[in-house]
């Protein structure tokens, strides 16, 4: 299928079928009643739903929601959940099967061919349109559920890039992700990152660095901070993912050795936060036409937040009120 974007930006979004929504929590029963409720014209039921959202008990900061918890369980996430949370990072592994990840590395270096601009991987929102195995570590189930466990139900996509490493690259410097957005940093994470590496991932091979606990600082490192402070290398084997929260200070560390370190960056950011790139309305909608549930999450089709419609998306309106407190 073509997912090019076909310049039909006109389209109205609300008209459109969206996957139903499967991930349901007590509180979306209460998001369906505020549809009928207006379209009954019954202002006070409208208004006693969205009063029982806002005051509706929030999961602290680093705690597992009600209704994430059982599939944290089911794909035997609690470690990295913990240790994201304790230490900013975290190794996934068994995400995805040997030839799904050749596919994926082979991808990576097929797309910086064909894009002279980008000797060293590809930025933006070319990649997943034109490239299904991207699509689908966007979409990753074991993913998804780490992330909604890191930066909340609901959240969005806000990056897809891909970087090739070579001997005598430059290494890029201490610093976090979420670098745009005011300090102190909020003591939820805004914005997670997920590098999947194509390539083992061993101090000779310039994989990424972090200082450990650092998110609990809630800001960059300084000028003196960036030149002096001791990073350890996130050491895993190809085929695993290396994830961080967006206040981690990391860096990365030389190549020493020859060869190409291949991977794919993906990163998610809260429901009420803008994302790094943007996919043109004619593309999402064929992203979610193919990849269905997930991808609508990502593309935020479930919130009412950027849209031309704004607060008349009813029931988007009550779900992003609903998600910020999980
Ligand atoms: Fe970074």
């Amino acid at each position: 299928m073509d997912v090019t974007n076909d310049g039909n930006e006109g389209a109205a979004h609300a008209s459109l079928p969206l996957p139903a929504r499967t991930q349901r929590g007590p509180d979306d029963d209460l998001v369906d009643r505020a549809s009928e409720f207006i379209s009954g014209g019954d202002a006070d039921g409208f208004m006693d739903v969205f009063n029982r959202l806002q005051g509706s008990p929030a999961t602290p900061p680093g705690e597992i929601s009600e209704e994430l918890a059982p599939r944290v369980r089911e794909f035997g996430l609690e470690r990295n959940c913990r240790e994201l949370w304790e230490q900013g990072y975290t190794v996934v592994e068994d995400a995805a099967p040997p030839e799904y990840w050749r596919d994926l590395r082979a991808t990576i270096l097929k797309a910086a061919s064909g894009d002279p601009g980008a000797r060293a991987g590809s930025m933006g929102s070319t990649l997943m349109p034109s490239y299904p195995v991207v699509a689908e570590a966007a979409i990753n189930p074991k993913m998804m559920v780490l992330a909604e466990f890191s930066v909340g139900a609901g959240f969005i996509l806000s990056n897809v890039a891909s970087s090739i490493r070579r001997k005598g690259d430059r290494c890029i410097g201490l610093h976090c992700d979420q670098v745009w957005h005011p300090v102190p940093f909020p003591e939820h994470n805004l914005f997670l990152t997920a590098c999947w590496a194509c390539d083992d991932f061993t101090p000779e091979a310039g994989p990424t660095t972090v200082v450990p606990g650092s998110p609990a600082r809630r800001r960059p490192p300084n000028l003196d901070e960036i030149g002096s402070t001791a990073t350890v290398p996130i050491e895993c084997k190809a085929g695993s993912i290396a994830v961080w929260d967006g206040r981690i200070w990391h860096d990365n560390a030389p190549r020493t050795i020859d060869g190409e370190r291949a991977v794919l960056h993906v990163s998610y950011t809260r429901l009420m936060l803008r994302q790094m790139e943007v996919y043109p309305r004619s593309v999402q909608d064929r992203l979610v036409e193919r990849y269905g549930e997930p991808m609508a999450q990502l593309m935020g089709r479930y919130d009412f937040l950027a849209k031309p419609e704004g607060k008349a998306y009813v029931d988007g309106f009550m779900r992003a009120i609903a998600y910020a407190r999980r």
